[in-house]
């Protein structure tokens, strides 16, 4: 028998015993080279499915001998009979279509090694093109399965939150995103895998990225940050985060895994309860306080009634009582209307809209003259609204009073009222005042939300608004910041012909 192994070469290593098979030496060779170039578990086999050779790696695994397994077929060696029946065929499969097979296979060896193997059948052709025989090579891979089995379990873990869990690399684009990031932003994973972090972050806070990129790239972590971000339909949202850097296998930092958790629905709550009691705390105060200032008026009111009988024979002293009992009238409308919020007074009546707004117009006449603000007033006729009057002043009061504190340096404050059909009126007031921006456009409403600093309470419009509602109208404002031509336009609009539970409502 002839020989190619070389002292000093891998072929040195390979048995005579197999190569005894391969009669034509050119053939050994290839063999040889073959099975140089394949490491882990190498074997071949002949157009009968027989193995011609196996490396010492696999007689160890089977625990056996090559004498023992030369010649052989899985079906004859210590393999589960449906696995061998599937190499069998897989070996049969190459030699007719001439193609390799790759697959994988768990295989328990006869001394009870568990593994999990991947596996190449080769065709090794002839120099007439045929497929001479099959070269094998299988690795084992238990490890990498194993691998892919956690990362499974962790992807369905990842994908079965309810928290967005989203990776960014360190120059802030996505790399992953789960299920519930889609459901809590808006967009799909196609749509954000690639895309920059930056996208789910309102403008204004851009500068919080940089912090946490900076301290992710620091090694820090950073738990339960509560922020707002933004969905895809252009909402805001509060989320609770918790961020932490990625290390790659070397231990240096590749980025960063982001939690997400939605807490708008807790801390929206938690603002209602907040205003909720801010609300009944205002309410206790707004009672005491007029049930304090109440009772000295009226005993004021008594005693000037008195010293008025009493001093009949003087006329000065009867004239500054008299404008002394209706300053203090005017007190106590003022008190009733600004702290009895609480109190259901309002009893219908007939209302004349042009003598209540003059009326409330002249309570701002000093101040309304000193900032040289001007007075337009164009009323169209008008019936009578039946309404409650102390509430109406309170609405009209609160209007025109953010309307004079606009104006500081003076402007034209236009009040315009007419019959927008047979059934509304409207009332309009339009001031050439400072104006209000968009941001705190959307807040006026609120309660105790002011720009006023103590000067202010916040609660004239959240009143008024609530007051021209339960009269069945609407209150509508507009606003513009624009230099030159900024100014509020407070528009009400009241039914003429009340609707049955309306006016159940009152
Ligand atoms: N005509 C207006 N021009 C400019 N800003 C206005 C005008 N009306 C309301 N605002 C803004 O809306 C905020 C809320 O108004 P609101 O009347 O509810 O409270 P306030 O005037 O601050 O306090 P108060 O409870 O004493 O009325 C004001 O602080 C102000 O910033
Ligand atoms: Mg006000």
């Amino acid at each position: 028998m002839s020989t190619v192994a070389q002292p000093g070469s891998n072929e040195a290593n390979l048995p005579s015993a197999s190569l005894a098979l391969i009669p034509d030496l050119a053939q050994q060779l290839r063999v040889f080279k073959t099975l140089s170039s394949i490491i882990d578990y190498a074997y071949t086999f002949d157009s009968g499915g027989r193995f011609l050779y196996s490396n010492q790696a696999l007689l160890d695994l089977l625990g056996l001998r090559l004498d023992e397994v030369i010649g052989k077929t899985f079906l004859e060696l210590p393999y589960p009979i449906d696995l061998a029946v599937k190499l069998q065929a897989q070996i049969e499969q190459v030699f007719a279509t001439k193609q390799k097979v790759i697959d994988e296979t768990s295989y328990i060896s006869p001394a009870g090694v568990v593994g999990y193997y991947e596996y190449i059948f080769n065709p090794v052709f002839g120099s007439d093109g045929a497929v001479e025989m099959v070269a094998g090579s299988t690795r084992e891979v238990s490890h990498r399965k194993r691998n892919e089995e956690i990362q499974g379990q962790l992807a369905a873990i990842v994908d079965s939150s309810d928290d967005a869990i989203i990776s960014k690399d360190l120059d802030g684009i996505i790399v992953t995103w789960n299920f519930a990031a889609s459901r809590i932003f808006g967009y799909t994973s196609d749509e954000m895998i690639g895309a920059p972090l930056l996208r789910l972050v309102p403008l204004n806070l851009h500068h919080e990225e940089d912090e946490i990129l900076a301290k992710m790239k620091a090694g820090e972590r950073i738990k339960h940050y509560e922020t707002t971000r933004l969905r895809k339909d252009g909402s805001n949202i509060v989320v609770a985060l918790t961020v932490s850097p990625i290390r790659n296998s070397n231990g240096i930092i590749i980025g960063s895994s982001k939690i997400a958790r939605d807490i708008s629905g807790p801390k929206n709550m938690e603002r209602l309860l907040i205003q909720a009691e801010k609300i009944a705390t205002m309410g206790r105060m707004a009672a005491t306080i007029a049930h304090e200032i109440n009772n000295p008026l009226a005993a004021v009111t008594n005693l000037i009634f008195l010293a008025k009988g009493s001093s009949a024979d003087n006329q000065d002293t009867v004239r500054y009582l008299t404008t002394a009992e209706h300053e203090l009238a005017r007190v106590s409308h003022l008190t009733r209307q600004t702290l009895g919020y609480y109190r259901d007074t309002g009893a219908h009546s007939a209302v004349n809209c042009f003598e209540l707004i003059n009326e409330v117009v002249r309570v701002y006449e000093s101040k309304i003259q000193n900032r040289g603000i001007v007075l337009e007033r164009v009323y169209d006729p008008i019936p009578s609204l039946i309404a409650s009057k102390g509430e109406l002043t309170q609405v009209f009061s609160s209007i025109i009073a953010n309307s004079v504190d606009a104006m500081p340096d003076g402007g034209r404050l236009r009040i315009g009222i007419k019959q927008l059909s047979a059934v509304e009126i409207e009332i309009c007031f339009e001031d050439q005042g400072i104006g209000i921006s968009a941001k705190n456009l959307v807040k006026v409403f609120e309660p105790f939300f002011t720009t006023k600093g103590n000067l202010g309470t916040g609660i004239g419009l959240w009143i008024a608004k609530q007051l021209v509602e339960k009269h069945g109208g609407q209150l509508k404002l507009s606003s513009s910041v624009t230099s030159g031509c900024s100014g509020t336009s407070v528009r009400l609009v009241f039914p003429l012909v009340r609707e049955r539970n309306a006016m159940s409502k009152v």
